[in-house]
């Protein structure tokens, strides 16, 4: 996955590019199907034009979008070759299990392939209405709604719960989804620092006379950096100031928590909490997302989002995954137990090689390379000896600072992970990111 703001990919890989072919040719952009008389009226002018994704592939600088074959536990098959993958988001291991799968298809048999139909309409099944009632229980709260995409719960929380007249206060490391669902809510927005406590203070008081509503919305785990959100301080300022609290915790559920509900549940502060969105696509090996809340909330949230509302309803075959991810999560705590003994390995072995991991708390474990030109060139390495990984350059991240993103999932094993900090040395080593 490229997270949050790489949403912007054309700008972070023609970053990369401009970076690394100084004094190569060009190859030639591919011929438009038809040419216009006035280019510069004609709308697919940047498309034509943009060349530096063809530039990288043929460079061999290409590392996004690397299809993979076949995928079991750690290990995945990418042009004929077994590589280690770290960065992806299985984080229980559970996208192989065979319960999964058995109940995805028996879903599959039971509802067909699609719902072909809003939830408003035509789309609601039986199992959409069991999965919601399972998801508020698991999440202690009164209720929840799903989607067919986590982004899509963004977009439709955010921007039915955030009217006109009400103030956002985001941090600047929320994913792009949750700013995305600020500008669909015509709200007012404003962005603290990452995990700056006084100045989402400093905006609080400053609105502090201004009328309309006040939303604070925080990743519970930052997709990026990996830290965890300071949860018992914004609850305390939501109080000061009056604000509700949502949570984005798509790198969270299943992650955190005694019971793998999240940071509410990891802070002891699941009540303070009135909004938390999840995805299906990370612990869950689904597709798909969530919002558990308060009843009213919910509903107003189901009646009012147009991005649930005008678009088809999630499939049977993904529910049933995550009704069956949602057993063996409290079945089987030792999946996030060996996840953790994981993020363990990995936190420890790159801070004895001397890498910079940038504070992280969680299973996604940046690594601090800097240059771009240079980040490339640590993926370069990794990915000629078998480790699927992928930088993450400027605008992603702050100029001077190109990171390689990796994670560890459950299904890592012990050898795979030493032999992806041996990768990761070699590397380093070679191109002076550590001593
Ligand atoms: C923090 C965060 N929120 C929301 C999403 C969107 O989730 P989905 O993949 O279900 O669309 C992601 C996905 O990467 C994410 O990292």
């Amino acid at each position: 996955m490229v997270t949050q703001n790489s949403a912007h990919g054309e700008g972070l890989l023609s970053h990369t590019v401009d970076t690394l072919t100084m004094g190569q040719q060009p190859v030639e952009a591919s011929e438009p199907e038809r040419t216009p008389n006035r280019p510069e009226r004609d709308v697919f002018a940047k498309a034509y034009r943009y060349t530096r994704a063809e530039e990288a592939t043929a460079l061999g600088l290409h590392p996004y979008f690397r299809a993979i074959a076949a995928q079991d536990g750690g290990v995945v098959t990418v042009d004929g070759r077994e590589m280690i993958i770290t960065g992806s988001n299985d984080y229980l291991g559970l996208t192989q299990d065979p319960r999964l799968k058995r109940a995805a298809r028996a879903a599959l048999d039971d509802f067909g392939t699609s719902c072909t139909g809003s939830r408003f309409l035509t789309g609601t099944l039986t199992l959409h209405e069991e999965l919601e009632l399972r998801l508020a229980a698991f999440m202690r709260k009164p209720a929840a709604l799903t989607f067919s995409a986590g982004f899509l719960g963004s977009l439709s929380v955010v921007a039915a719960i955030a009217g006109r007249h009400d103030i956002l206060y985001y941090d600047r490391e929320n994913h792009a989804s949750l700013v995305d669902g600020a500008r669909l809510s015509f709200a007012t927005l404003r962005k603290f620092e990452h995990g700056d406590m006084d100045d989402l203070e400093r905006h609080l008081a400053r609105d502090a006379s201004r009328g309309g509503g006040r939303l604070i919305v925080t990743d519970g785990v930052f997709s990026m950096s990996g830290h965890i959100a300071k949860l018992p301080e914004i609850v305390a300022l939501a109080r000061r100031y009056g604000a509700r609290v949502m949570v984005d915790d798509a790198h969270a559920s299943g992650v955190l928590g005694p019971t793998g509900r999240g940071t509410a549940e990891h802070f002891g502060l699941e009540a303070e909490v009135d909004l938390i969105l999840g995805t299906f696509s990370k612990s869950f090996a689904s597709v798909g997302g969530f919002i558990a809340g308060e009843a009213k909330v919910v509903n107003w949230i189901k009646h009012m989002a147009r991005p649930f509302i005008f678009t088809a309803a999630l499939p049977a075959m993904q529910m049933a995954a995550v009704l069956e991810a949602l057993e063996i999560m409290d079945a089987e705590p030792w999946h996030r137990e060996r996840l953790w003994d994981n993020v363990g390995l990995l936190h420890g072995g790159l801070a004895a090689l001397g890498f910079d991991t940038l504070g992280t708390e969680s299973p996604i474990v940046p690594i601090l390379i800097g240059p771009d030109d240079l980040a490339m060139a640590f993926w370069r390495s990794a990915w000629d000896a078998g480790v699927f990984t992928t930088p993450a350059l400027p605008p992603s991240v702050p100029a001077g600072r190109a990171i390689v993103r990796t994670s560890v999932n459950a299904n890592h094993t012990r050898e795979q992970l030493e032999r992806l900090l041996e990768v990761f040395a070699v590397a380093g080593r070679g191109l002076g990111v550590i001593a």
